[in-house]
């Protein structure tokens, strides 16, 4: 057979196969989630997440050095508090648990850099992401209190700030309210495409954030809809944003290769806790081989337009890329 075009020929060797390889994922693009609670002596598993922790800030050590030697350097940091109230108000507070663990770590580990998820529901008494009227989150009112929680964070050190709450107009309230402060140079990366997903299962229990009544229907998208995450991430760069995020990742690669066409600023995607706890459970079964999914879901982000991802796995995926996996 003569053929002249034979796509396997570059496919004959590792060497040839690395040399040709589209998609190169680097570890300077992950960004690790990492739980912080309140309290001293805590070192908690979380059950639905099994390998991932709740540290008090005194035990922050332990999962800190983990990280700086796998060359993970970003963070996004998440706070569960000792109390919680209808408006919230630990997420705000100066000696809040994120506060405290931003003040740790800039101290203790200089080079990390520190992203803060900006919410209300691991804060709020009914778990909801906002300022409640009667069972409604009420979106303005929402907005003054995330400000401030913004502000809060970069006053205790935050390098760049995440708000996760869905409310409108809170990029360019929230841009807004940082620059008033001073902080022109704090970033923001807009949660711009994030729906209401039951893959957050695990991390509500991580973070003990389920709402204690409905759902976050009425604020986090409809997974139906595909024009509408274009309508959020235009929004949310039109405000300010300086990055975007699609959320979560694995059941949303059409979102992300199509907000990554569409914008020029940098997107983020969030391979959340429930895709986690399924490759875990299914890998613990021995059904599938642990290593080569978390590989192989992680470069289908990329490969979709991904250029940063958040992920549970990010020590373990550096550690493959070193591997050259
Ligand atoms: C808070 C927040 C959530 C996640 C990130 N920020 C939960 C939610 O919206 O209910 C989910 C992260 C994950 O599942 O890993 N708004
Ligand atoms: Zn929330």
């Amino acid at each position: 057979m003569d053929l002249l075009y034979r796509p396997r020929r570059l496919r004959t060797s590792d060497t040839l196969r690395k040399m040709v390889r589209e998609t190169r994922v680097s570890k300077q693009s992950l960004i690790y989630p990492l739980f912080v609670i309140d309290g001293e002596g805590i070192t908690e598993e979380i059950s639905t997440m099994e390998g991932q922790f709740r540290y008090s800030v005194d035990r922050l050590s332990l999962i800190m050095d983990r990280l700086v030697s796998a060359g993970v350097e970003k963070l996004m940091l998440f706070g569960i508090p000792a109390q919680k109230d209808t408006c919230g108000s630990q997420a705000f507070d100066d000696e809040g648990i994120v506060q405290r663990a931003i003040r740790f770590i800039r101290k203790n580990y200089p080079n990390v850099y520190i992203i803060t998820d900006v919410c209300m529901c691991e804060y709020t008494s009914h778990g909801h992401c906002g300022i409640l009227c009667g069972e409604n989150v009420d979106n303005d009112k929402t907005l003054e209190y995330l400000n401030k929680i913004a502000v809060s964070h970069a006053l205790a050190g935050a390098h760049m700030v995440a708000p996760s709450d869905m409310m409108d107009g809170r990029i360019g309230s929230m841009r807004e309210a940082l620059d008033e402060a001073g902080f022109l140079n704090v970033p923001i990366m807009a949660y711009s495409a994030k729906y209401a997903s039951a893959f957050y299962g695990p991390f509500r229990e991580a973070a003990g954030s389920a709402p204690s009544f409905g759902d976050r229907k009425s604020y986090q998208m409809d997974y139906h809809n595909r024009k509408e995450a274009l309508k959020e991430t235009d929004l949310d760069v039109s405000e300010g944003a300086d990055i975007i995020m699609v959320k979560p990742a694995l059941s949303y690669l059409d979102i992300i290769r199509e907000v990554a066409d569409r914008h020029e600023v940098p997107v983020a995607a969030y391979s959340v806790s429930g895709e986690y706890a399924m490759i875990k459970a299914a890998s613990k079964a021995g059904f599938i081989d642990e290593e080569k999914v978390i590989c192989e879901s992680a470069v289908s982000i990329f490969r979709a337009g991904a250029d940063i991802l958040i992920t549970y796995f990010a020590i373990e995926l550096a550690g493959f890329m070193e591997e050259g996996k």
